[in-house]
């Protein structure tokens, strides 16, 4: 199967009542990670590009490692949908040449523009993307955190308004909507004590003004316990790093939400192995040996993501 767009996997995922996990990669472990994951729960999957991250690793090396994992999915005798998605794209000339270089889905994301602007700018990549056989999701609504080098206060924050769904999915042709329900970017999503909400009276007043349509959920890590005490317990320091609770990303997966954003998860998963590694092998200096164990952790956190918080295992 060659890369797919993701229309068919969010028309099932809604009918079905499960999400796709949508997972950042950077680097050659992260995929692998993730895609062996993918293979032996049978799931579709959506791996995401950040600008960082092609700023980092060259779209091309991206762009070929995940061709490679399409690749290592059929010599294991499965058909695997993969679609490649731009993450957080920000500008038109950004989506222009990563639909150029074979992506099938990316992201605008104008949620810090006005409402008119934003509409603007993501009915222009919607035109040039659709004229190339690209599926696009546009933001509503601004979520708290960090992207790139962007840092979103709290007070900045702004949960969607549900009145302006409508005319923004007309208005743009976009093909998903991510909105803003109290999730946010980054390994601090909650402060302690705090107790984790997310606005799911928003989610679904959104779903019932777009029966049907499929909608997208940002910052949606649950930062791992176990990950964070395996950073901390090897030099770490990240005390109060909170994420979403797990029963609450079950109940969007459930509903409209179809695909679920998940980086923050591999970063802890990835880091923790390695901090431990290195704690517990201070002699070793191959790469081999301890990205090995990062990218069996990497495999660990995503099929229990697949199968206990998306369940979209066993879907393709
Ligand atoms: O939403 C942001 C993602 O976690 C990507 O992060 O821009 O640092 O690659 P990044
Ligand atoms: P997390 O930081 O919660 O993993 O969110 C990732 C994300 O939304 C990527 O777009
Ligand atoms: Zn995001």
């Amino acid at each position: 199967m060659a890369l797919v767009t993701s229309t068919e996997m969010f028309k099932k995922a809604y009918e079905g009542g499960y999400a796709i996990g949508a997972f950042n990669v950077n680097n050659m472990e992260i995929i692998q990670g993730i895609t062996e994951a993918a293979i032996e729960e049978r799931a579709p999957l959506i791996l995401q590009v950040s600008s960082g991250a092609r700023k980092y690793a060259k779209h091309v090396y991206l762009m070929k490692l995940i061709e490679a994992a399409l690749l290592d999915a059929q010599d294991s005798g499965v058909d695997l949908p993969i679609c490649v998605h731009l993450d957080h794209g920000d500008t038109f000339e950004l989506c222009k040449s990563c639909i150029d270089g074979g992506f099938t889905s990316v992201m605008i994301d104008g949620s810090h523009f006005s409402f008119e602007e934003n509409i603007k700018l993501t009915k222009q990549v919607v035109e040039y993307a659709h004229d190339h056989g690209v599926v696009v999701e546009g933001e509503l609504g601004r979520l708290a955190g960090i992207e790139d080098a962007v840092n979103v206060s709290a007070k900045d924050a702004s949960y969607t308004d549900p009145d302006q769904v409508q005319e923004f999915v007309a208005k743009t042709g976009v093909d998903s909507l991510a909105i803003a329900i109290g999730t946010s970017h980054g390994a601090y999503k909650f402060k302690p004590g705090q107790k984790p909400q997310l606005r799911f009276d928003i989610l679904e007043e959104v779903s019932r003004r777009l029966p049907g349509f499929p909608i997208v959920l940002h910052g949606a890590s649950s930062v791992i316990p176990e990950f964070v005490k395996m950073i901390n317990d090897n030099g770490g320091k990240m005390p109060d790093a909170i994420g979403i609770p797990e029963d609450m990303l079950r109940e969007a997966a459930r509903s409209a939400v179809c695909k679920i954003n998940i980086d923050s998860d591999l970063r802890l998963a990835m880091t923790g192995s390695i901090r431990q590694y290195f704690n517990e092998h201070p002699d070793h200096f191959d790469p081999r040996q301890y990205l090995k164990p990062a990218r069996e952790n990497i495999k660990r956190l995503v099929k229990h993501k697949l199968v206990n918080v998306l369940g979209c295992n066993g879907k393709a």
